[in-house]
């Protein structure tokens, strides 16, 4: 074998390791972080330090069961000094529709929470800390559903809480038309961000109801929807429109 021979995969596979090496959850957020701000031109550094601290507070040292929602008051309040106003007319949320909202909003300008600082610094991660510890862990925390105040759960429940109180002008929703209730009572759109808009600043609800080929479901047949309406109450305006799938390549929905 070649000198160049040997030399060349050692070099492959250390360059695999640096790339592969799992970041820990500071680096990670960190990086979000500064990316994010790069990218919105918004300066600098020293926030994203500031920013782990207020994320940091509201888990470590605690029973990973024993994290409520306004744990992460601090954080939030730390966010919006940071970072942007909330876009109207763009806003959307969505429910069990994670992978075609985020194309659709991408592709069309609408703006959802994961596309906002604070979502999207902790899109898809997991974290908690454990009481006694000053460390932070990424596995081994409780799932979504194992005890009501997860710091994961208590996380995305304050978010959406305050993305929703945030809502101003014209926002949309993504439901998915093809499962039996869109709008489930259960859902974080449900039972946290619609008992969050403020009609004194946001105008209507606008639901997009994705529907795939075949499907006969109706913004009228759907039983869920009359729900949403009731719980939207006088103030907000409630549109629905079907999209069927293809057409969310389009942006038609304009
Ligand atoms: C979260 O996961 C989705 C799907 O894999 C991906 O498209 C998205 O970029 C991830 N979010 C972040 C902030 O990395
Ligand atoms: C609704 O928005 C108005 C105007 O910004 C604000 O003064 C009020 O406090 C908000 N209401 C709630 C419940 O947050």
């Amino acid at each position: 074998m070649s000198e160049c021979g040997f030399i060349a995969p050692v070099i492959l596979a250390v360059i695999l390791g640096l790339i592969l090496w799992p970041d820990s959850l500071q680096e990670k957020i960190k990086k979000r972080c500064e990316t994010y701000l790069e990218k919105h031109g918004l300066p600098s550094q020293n926030d994203c330090e500031k920013i782990w601290d207020s994320f940091r507070q509201a888990f470590v040292e605690k029973d990973p069961c024993e994290v409520p929602p306004d744990a992460y008051d601090s954080l939030i309040h730390t966010v919006s000094q940071v970072s942007q106003e909330p876009t109207c007319n763009r806003m959307m949320f969505w429910s069990k529709t994670k992978e075609k909202v985020h194309e659709f909003a991408k592709k069309c300008s609408y703006v959802t929470l994961e596309d906002f600082l604070l979502g999207f610094l902790l899109d898809n991660l997991t974290w908690c800390g454990k009481s006694g510890s000053q460390e932070t862990f990424t596995t081994g925390c409780p799932s979504w559903s194992d005890c009501v105040n997860n710091p994961v759960r208590s996380f995305w429940i304050q978010a959406s809480a305050a993305f929703a109180a945030s809502a101003c002008g014209d926002a949309f929703v993504m439901l998915d038309g093809a499962i039996d209730m869109p709008y489930n009572p259960d859902s974080t759109f449900a039972s946290v961000e619609v008992k969050h808009f403020n009609s004194s600043i946001m105008k209507s609800l606008t639901v997009l109801l994705v529907t795939k080929e075949g499907d006969t479901k109706t913004c009228e047949s759907d039983e869920s929807l009359k729900h949403l309406q009731t719980d939207l109450g006088s103030n907000l305006k409630y549109q629905c429109k079907v999209v069927p799938q293809s057409q969310l390549q389009t942006c038609i929905v304009d």
